[in-house]
């Protein structure tokens, strides 16, 4: 009985259907001539977790493209690099641009996301607080990884064993109730990753390089003190840190192979 609520309560929305008021953020905002400095964090996890050839990339919610543009600068022509968003106006901007005929850009759900190919890294920065059941996502996803591949998500994590499902509504946007901020447990995915032979093999705290200030709209985050440390909350009354975690396979699945 349990479990038969729980399948109808989760179901795999249609984004195209979700009017997200946030998505003027990116619209808006460009971080081409001055990179995020998550940027420059989650190009060091690469570098440290690259073998000799980087051969591809996958960005997914990859909004206008910037931070594939800039792993394209570093990388030059020697690695494919692809992005995947679900919106079309992101897109339309992404392809504009015209970076480089290299970089590969798709429209898709990445919640459901079925993909043929496999890649050497595959980054997921500040999208699946938009996802109730992150499990949905990791299983389609980790079948994308090469055996030697990493999966880098980059959100803020519950280190509670409580997954959290918000909605909010920002009064002076929208007229409804959106996804966004919701955090996921780590211990929730460990035991999805364990379950599929995966690990988090790191762990790695963020810290921007700046104060970040509050901004008009109370929905988009800033720095605050707690007990002397610096962590991010938002007008939804949230407090947290942001982290990455490097997923890959576990060794004893790898030294089987
Ligand atoms: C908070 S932004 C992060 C953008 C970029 N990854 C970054 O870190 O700067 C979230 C992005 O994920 C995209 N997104 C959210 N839900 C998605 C979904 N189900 N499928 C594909 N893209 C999605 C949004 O359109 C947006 O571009």
């Amino acid at each position: 009985m349990g479990k038969k609520i729980w399948k109808m309560e989760i179901k795999i929305p249609n984004m195209e259907s979700i009017k997200k008021h946030q998505d003027y953020i990116y619209l808006e905002e460009d971080y081409i001539d001055k990179p995020k400095d998550s940027f420059f964090f989650l190009n060091k996890i690469i570098k440290k977790y690259k073998k000799k050839k980087l051969n591809n990339l996958l960005d997914v919610g990859c909004a206008k493209g910037e931070f594939l543009f800039f792993l394209s600068k570093i990388y030059k022509k020697n690695i494919q690099l692809e992005g995947v968003d679900y919106s079309k106006k992101l897109l339309k901007e992404a392809k504009k641009r015209k970076y480089s005929s290299d970089i590969k850009f798709y429209k898709k759900n990445a919640y459901n996301l079925k993909l043929k190919k496999k890649f050497d890294f595959i980054i997921v920065s500040g999208v699946v607080c938009y996802f109730d059941k992150i499990e949905f996502f990791l299983k389609n996803i980790l079948k994308s990884l090469k055996s030697n591949g990493k999966l880098i998500i980059f959100d803020n994590f519950n280190k509670y064993d409580v997954d959290i499902i918000l909605r909010y509504r920002n009064n002076k946007y929208s007229k409804k109730f959106e996804p966004g901020w919701n955090t996921h447990s780590v211990e929730t995915i460990k035991r999805f990753l364990n379950k599929k032979k995966f690990k988090i093999q790191e762990k790695k705290k963020f810290n921007l390089s700046f104060k970040l200030k509050k901004k008009k709209d109370p929905c988009r985050s800033w720095h605050i003190k707690i007990n002397n440390r610096q962590m991010f909350t938002t007008g939804l009354m949230q407090y947290f840190d942001l982290e990455a975690l490097v997923i890959g396979k576990a060794k004893s699945h790898l030294n089987k192979k």
